[in-house]
């Protein structure tokens, strides 16, 4: 993929495959198709009684219009013009999109980030204008028989006025790093459990660190794992028969800084069966994506160092599988954490808890200015959320506000959920320092303050992403959330 500004005061000479003009509702022109439509006698308007109402989601194809250079103007419904915004600017760069993927072609030009909403720049569009195409390019055959070869937009220009061309470049950089970030994670997670295994997970880390020259790359075995004391990761891991792996992935800027690191943790159970607390079956299969933390600290990773972001930012993914086995955890087992809590057992099936807890103490040892960590926590925050925002807890008002801000630059959803000493109460354990599930209720809530217990010695953030990472049904993948916002959010750090 590649991405340009556009910056021709003549928008009817630009010769392109597909120009796309927003069209807002009860016939309202952008300033894009206005220009359009008066080179071509009123070509865009005479179509808007009939074919064409602007609604959100719409297209229409006009072809070789007189005295317009372009193949093709797409009109792209904006929806109503008072409620256009962010979002619905990111929506109809996805429709323009689509249909340029579908319809095969390879170039294209967007006039959609020049229409200004209240609540983005122009940076934010020219960034969600290049995800928007990352998106539509995102193709997965890699267990298939036949590979389709489908073809991909290659080309894709962004118009601007000449004095915003810079602020669209810093836009485009952003946004195709993000997008080469959010398609690496939808990958990584789509990817069947037999293949993505920890072991795999490993090897992919490791070929990170080979392609860039800034990331270093350290993968922990089972015994390295045991020296540090991780009984609580551990214990999940035993009861497969696949080994364990606690990988460390460290960006490092050119020129170092004295800035504290960021750490990012995800959760990586490349298959979560329940262990001896097994899950129904129906849909276990999708428990795949158990490592769609993991998978967004990767793709994450990747985005950085493709900008090569001036601070250090560090990757810590716990990944093992949870199954059920003669080895397996078992309700009641009392294990010992890395920072020295016991935890009782009372369900085997939450054990992205169990894993996490010791890659939050082990990022104690980088000093951070901030972790967060990534993960498929809890089916409760489906349950409160669903598939429009991810969870977010935290210890610091700072760092909440700062990812709420990365999240609403990238329409990459979050909501925030209390962690407080009422909910804390209900983790009590008469045989431990800790149970691993609270009751009743605020079964999202109980598993972040779990987490909580960890991390009281730097400024920490949870998402949960397990209503967000993948979709279900007819369209089963990966989504890439919040490869975005991590992303977003490192990036305004580094500023
Ligand atoms: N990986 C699951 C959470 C999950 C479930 C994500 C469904 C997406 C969809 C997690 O390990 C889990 O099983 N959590 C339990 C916790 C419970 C036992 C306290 C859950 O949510 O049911
Ligand atoms: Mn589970
Ligand atoms: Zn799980």
């Amino acid at each position: 993929m590649e991405f340009s500004t556009q910056t021709s005061t003549d928008l009817t000479q630009i010769n392109t495959e597909a120009l796309a003009v927003g069209v807002f509702k009860n016939q309202v022109l952008s300033p894009a198709a206005e220009l359009i439509d008066q080179a071509s006698q009123g070509a865009i308007r005479s179509v808007l009684e009939s074919e064409f109402k602007g609604d959100a989601k719409t297209s229409l194809v006009l072809r070789q219009l007189n005295g317009v250079a372009a193949k093709r103007v797409v009109l792209i419904g904006l929806g109503e013009q008072k409620k256009y915004n962010a979002k619905a600017h990111a929506t109809a760069e996805a429709t323009f999109a689509s249909y340029a993927k579908a319809a095969s072609i390879k170039e294209v030009v967007s006039t959609l980030a020049s229409i200004d909403t209240a609540d983005s720049s122009i940076s934010d569009r020219s960034r969600a204008a290049a995800q928007a195409i990352g998106a539509a390019n995102y193709h997965y055959d890699a267990t298939l028989s036949t590979k389709n070869n489908p073809s991909q937009i290659e080309r894709a220009a962004i118009w601007s006025a000449p004095t915003e061309s810079s602020a669209v470049e810093v836009g485009l950089l952003q946004g195709k790093a993000i997008a080469n970030g959010v398609n690496f994670t939808r990958l990584l997670a789509d990817l069947p459990p037999n293949i993505c295994t920890p072991t795999y997970l490993a090897q992919e880390a490791k070929k990170l660190g080979e392609q860039f020259d800034h990331l270093k790359v350290e993968v922990l075995e089972r015994k390295q794992i045991e020296a540090l004391k991780m009984g609580s990761f551990l214990s999940v891991a035993k009861g497969s028969d696949e080994p364990p792996v606690f990988i460390v992935i460290k960006h490092s800027p050119t020129t170092p800084s004295d800035e504290a690191p960021l750490v990012l943790v995800g959760k990586g159970l490349t298959f979560d069966a329940g262990g001896i607390s097994l899950k129904p079956a129906a849909n276990m299969d999708e428990m795949k994506y158990d490592m769609g933390g993991a998978a967004s600290v990767f793709g994450t990773m990747l985005a950085v160092a493709e900008l090569n972001l001036d601070r250090e930012i560090i990757g810590i993914v716990a990944s093992c599988e949870n199954l059920p086995s003669g080895r397996a955890n078992k309700p009641g087992d009392v294990v010992t954490s890395m920072a020295g809590k016991t935890i009782e057992i009372l369900n085997t099936d939450a054990e992205g808890r169990l894993v996490l807890c010791d890659a939050l103490t082990y990022a104690e040892r980088f000093n951070p200015a901030a972790v967060i960590n990534i993960a498929t926590l809890t089916g409760a925050c489906v349950v409160a959320l669903g598939d429009v925002n991810s969870g977010l807890f935290s210890n610091n008002d700072t760092l909440a506000e700062q990812i709420k801000e990365a999240s609403q630059q990238t329409n990459d959803g979050v909501w925030q959920l209390p962690i407080s000493d009422e909910y804390q109460a209900k983790l009590k354990s008469n045989f431990a320092d800790i149970a691993n599930i609270g009751s009743p209720g605020a079964g999202s809530v109980t598993a972040a303050c779990f987490l909580a217990r960890f991390t009281e010695s730097y400024p920490w953030a949870h998402l949960d992403i397990a209503g967000t990472a993948w979709s279900g049904g007819a369209n089963k993948g990966a989504t890439g959330r919040p490869v975005p916002l991590l992303v977003q959010y490192l990036i305004n750090q580094t500023a």
